[in-house]
């Protein structure tokens, strides 16, 4: 059985005191939850966050790791310096760190292997454009992304997929049950040949686009959905915690 994993990806917004009320917030909300619950917030919330996330239920996440250990990359953050502060989760590949910072599979790759060497979850992002899906090349442009981005990777159990329509994020406009579903359906058989189809059956593969307190029951009934990625609606407690109670 695959754990739900239901995680808030709070991009950049928040500052840290902001974000050290929110999860005060959520935290009583969710003391009951059957499923992992995580916060993916932005890099300098990270210490006063984590310190307010002890003795919760609430795992801590990141956004974006760097691939190398140490040295000359300005501006950027690694996975020992996140480990340091207790992260457990990080965001890989997400589609604003492809469409504006040049992420590319090639990265997507080095991040993710970086990030399971410290010993950190990747939370990897892939999705098709609504050009790619009205042109049938949903499933080209993610198998692409699935043989670039996991590349070499060991243990494929050990990192959690996000499927995020890029159409759906931010958009109000979720992807249908049946679509997340027969996608990730796809996604599933895509790893099962690329390491091995039992392995495949232990990836955790969540559903991320427009996720809210009114659509989550719905998507996560479908046997292949097993978590959300939530931005807007993980910037409100009870939207949140509601989202975590998704089978209450
Ligand atoms: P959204 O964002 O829930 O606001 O659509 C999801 C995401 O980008 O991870």
């Amino acid at each position: 059985m695959r754990k739900t994993i239901i995680a808030g990806n709070w991009k950049m917004n928040n500052t840290a005191s902001q974000g050290v009320a929110l999860v005060k917030a959520i935290a009583p909300l969710v003391e009951d939850a059957e499923c992992d619950v995580v916060v993916c917030v932005p890099a300098i919330d990270i210490p006063a966050v984590g310190e307010a996330l002890k003795g919760t239920k609430i795992a801590l996440g990141a956004q974006n790791v760097h691939f190398a250990e140490k040295g000359a990359y300005t501006g950027e953050i690694s996975a020992s310096m996140l480990k340091e502060y207790g992260v457990q989760y990080v965001i890989i590949g997400h589609s604003e760190r492809r469409q504006y910072f040049g992420e590319t599979d090639e990265t997507v790759n080095k991040r993710t292997l970086a990030a399971l060497a410290a010993g950190l979850t990747p939370i990897v992002c892939i999705g098709e454009s609504l050009e790619e899906r009205e042109t049938g090349k949903t499933e080209s442009v993610l198998a692409k992304q699935i043989e670039e981005g996991f590349k070499g990777i060991e243990d494929i159990k050990k990192i959690v997929v996000a499927y995020e329509p890029i159409w759906a994020i931010g958009t109000g406009r979720t992807a249908t049950a049946e679509q997340a579903n027969e996608t990730i359906g796809f996604i599933r058989r895509k790893i099962g040949e690329m390491f091995c189809p039992k392995c495949a059956e232990n990836v955790r593969i969540q559903y991320g686009g427009s996720m809210n307190a009114g659509n989550c029951k719905e998507l996560m009934a479908m046997p292949e959905i097993d978590g959300g990625l939530i931005g807007g609606a993980s910037l409100k407690a009870p939207d949140f915690a509601a989202i975590v109670h998704y089978n209450k």
